[in-house]
């Protein structure tokens, strides 16, 4: 079912030109949730996928660990159901949960036809079967992977088949800056402002139906496992147009990034601990019997709170995961790349542990949705890191990040294809009018606001909160707010500038859930609050009503 809609969707335009390009689907992020959408849509529509750097860089591409699903016969649904509510301090919404973990096996499936190459090993009865691997909070060995690579295996076996789909356009080096609402229906989008980074000029997409797939938002603080994509764009552009989003307090630290000055944003892999590895000082005593039964496979933001409570009470630089004790051969073939990072910058996993630190690693929070991945707004559909479904509660269990992104793409795909018939009418669209400003001159303004944001977030907003905290977090926010605000009224758009704009909104959607919640719970734990309340429900915001597309220099306002 191909649709009439006309499509001029060859980046190579003269510069400066109003240039528009038209889709069916405008699909923004390259991800794996980006690109399984655009795989299960592209045979019958026409698509464009927007990545703003190139289309394999993301969250995905450096996946580890590995994506659950319940392959073993032991294993069963109702197992991963209940570790997952567990895993996230009972704020998961139980529906969704049922929903994901029911729908896992086929969503790997569905991987598998595509080539994706999990690890297989020999049973006992001679015939091949999906090596599965054991992360935190999970009952059972339930984590498919390749090698600890995963996340890159996954993304090249995708892209190949997204390149190849004559159906399927793919934008690279795009930034979406906001969506353009419709003036006659105000809970639709007719499409999306774009940033052509090539040729340094805002375009417009014109599409029915706009998804967001543009991944998390942990670069709003100081140090992070994520790539330099991670600034909660699709977040703050779905604000901006009125969608809420919930649960935003709860940004997951990983308990273990490689501590090395060489070393930027590497992390070692949970599949680690779920393989043997321990948890030491310096010395090598282990230390995680103190906080949790379960030690060093307890949840998340146990392991990371105790890190970071042994480093503060002893000074220390960093803790250390040592799994040096399992045979060499077998931490190289499990472990190969994380294997020879470390043996770069001269530690032999084999032999020696590995310093780590905790850093932020995955947005819990994000733009609400629903089982079909559909926002507030009715054209508009959020996807993987950047949605909120309800999945993982206060607290993301290890592998059910990369399950979800396939699990919601497909139903997405499922929900627009039911929906292509749909004719809405025709608008016209505004070219971006960049009458009144000019070039930067104070480029200097961006680089220290942007240091400033993600060293408080840091401090002040990070693994131990206090509501003093927050409260000066929160007056430096509104500083900075400002500050970009006249920026981004003054000067013509920059990928800096842009992230800048949406980081500084997402820190205030952040630090306000995390003010509102006045309990200690999963990876939101405020000293002021120290319990666990005995009922909760997720942190909601809602945005101002406002039909208009905002323009450069719009913050959109708070309603509490
Ligand atoms: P991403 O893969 O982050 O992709 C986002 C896309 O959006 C990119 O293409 C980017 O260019 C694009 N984009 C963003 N903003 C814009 C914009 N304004 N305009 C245009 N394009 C935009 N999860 C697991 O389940 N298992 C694991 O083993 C695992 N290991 C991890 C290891 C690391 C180091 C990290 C960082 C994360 C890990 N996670 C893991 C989490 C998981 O990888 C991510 O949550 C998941 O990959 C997110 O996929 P995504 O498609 O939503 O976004
Ligand atoms: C890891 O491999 O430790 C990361 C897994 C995840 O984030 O789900």
């Amino acid at each position: 079912m191909n649709s009439n809609a006309s499509s001029s969707v060859t980046p190579e335009q003269p510069a400066d030109a109003n240039v528009e390009h038209s889709c069916d689907v405008l699909i923004i992020g390259s991800g794996a949730a980006g690109m399984s959408l655009a795989l299960s849509l592209a045979n019958d529509c026409r698509i464009i996928l927007l990545s703003k750097s190139d289309c394999n860089e993301g969250s995905t591409r450096y996946a580890q660990g590995g994506i659950a699903a319940v392959f073993d016969e032991r294993d069963s649904i109702e197992s991963h159901v209940q570790d997952t509510l567990e895993a996230g301090a009972y704020l998961c919404d139980e529906d969704v949960v049922r929903f994901t973990a029911q729908n896992a096996k086929s969503a790997m499936e569905w991987l598998i036809e595509h080539g994706v190459p999990f690890d297989q090993e020999q049973a006992d009865n001679g015939e091949n079967r999906y090596h599965l691997t054991r992360e935190g909070g999970h009952s059972f060995r339930r984590i498919l992977h390749a090698a600890d690579a995963t996340g890159e295996a996954l993304q090249i076996t995708l892209n190949e088949a997204v390149s190849q789909h004559p159906n399927i356009h793919i934008f690279e080096r795009y930034n979406a800056i906001d969506m353009i609402k419709s003036q006659e229906n105000p809970d639709r989008c007719k499409g999306v402002y774009v940033w052509n980074r090539k040729r340094e000029q805002v375009e417009v997409i014109r599409s029915r139906f706009i998804t967001l797939a543009t991944g998390g938002a942990s670069k709003v603080y100081q140090y992070t496992s994520n790539p330099d994509i991670a600034s909660g764009d699709g977040i703050a552009m779905a604000w901006r147009a009125g969608c809420r989003v919930a649960n935003m307090e709860f940004n997951q630290f990983h308990p273990t990034c490689l501590f090395h000055p060489q070393a930027r944003n590497f992390l070692i892999t949970e599949a680690l601990r779920g393989e043997g590895a321990r948890l030491v000082h310096a010395d090598g005593t282990p230390f995680m019997e103190k906080f949790d039964e379960r030690k060093d496979l307890a949840p998340r933001d146990i392991v990371a709170r105790a890190i970071d409570y042994e480093m503060k009470r002893l000074g220390a630089d960093c803790m250390y995961l040592d799994i040096s004790h399992k045979p060499a051969d077998f931490i190289v073939k499990h472990f190969p790349n994380i294997y020879r990072k470390c043996r770069s910058l001269g530690i032999d996993i084999t032999r020696e542990a590995i310093p780590v630190v905790p850093a932020a690693h995955y947005s819990c929070g994000g733009v609400m949705t629903d089982l079909n991945a559909r926002t507030d707004l009715d054209n508009v559909y959020a996807i993987g890191e950047v949605a909120y479904t309800g999945l993982h509660g206060a607290n993301r269990m290890a592998s059910n990040s990369l399950l979800e992104c396939i699990v919601f793409a497909r139903s997405a795909a499922e929900h627009i294809l039911s929906r292509l018939d749909e004719t809405p009418a025709e608008e016209p669209i505004l070219p971006w009018d960049e009458s009144k400003v000019s070039d930067s001159d104070e480029e200097v303004i961006i680089q220290h606001n942007w240091h400033e944001l993600r060293l408080f977030m840091w401090d002040y907003v990070g693994i131990v909160r206090t509501t003093k905290r927050l409260e000066r977090a929160i007056r430096r926010i509104k500083l900075l707010e400002q500050e970009i605000s006249d920026y981004y009224s003054n000067f013509r758009v920059s990928n800096n500038l842009l992230e800048l704009r949406n980081l500084v909104t997402v820190a205030e959607l952040i630090v306000r859930c995390a003010m509102q919640r006045q309990e200690s719970r999963g990876l939101h734990y405020n000293q002021d609050y120290p319990e666990r309340a005995e009922q909760a429900t997720p942190s909601i915001l809602t945005p101002m009503p406002s039909n208009t597309s905002p323009q450069p220099g719009d913050l959109t306002s708070f309603e509490h």
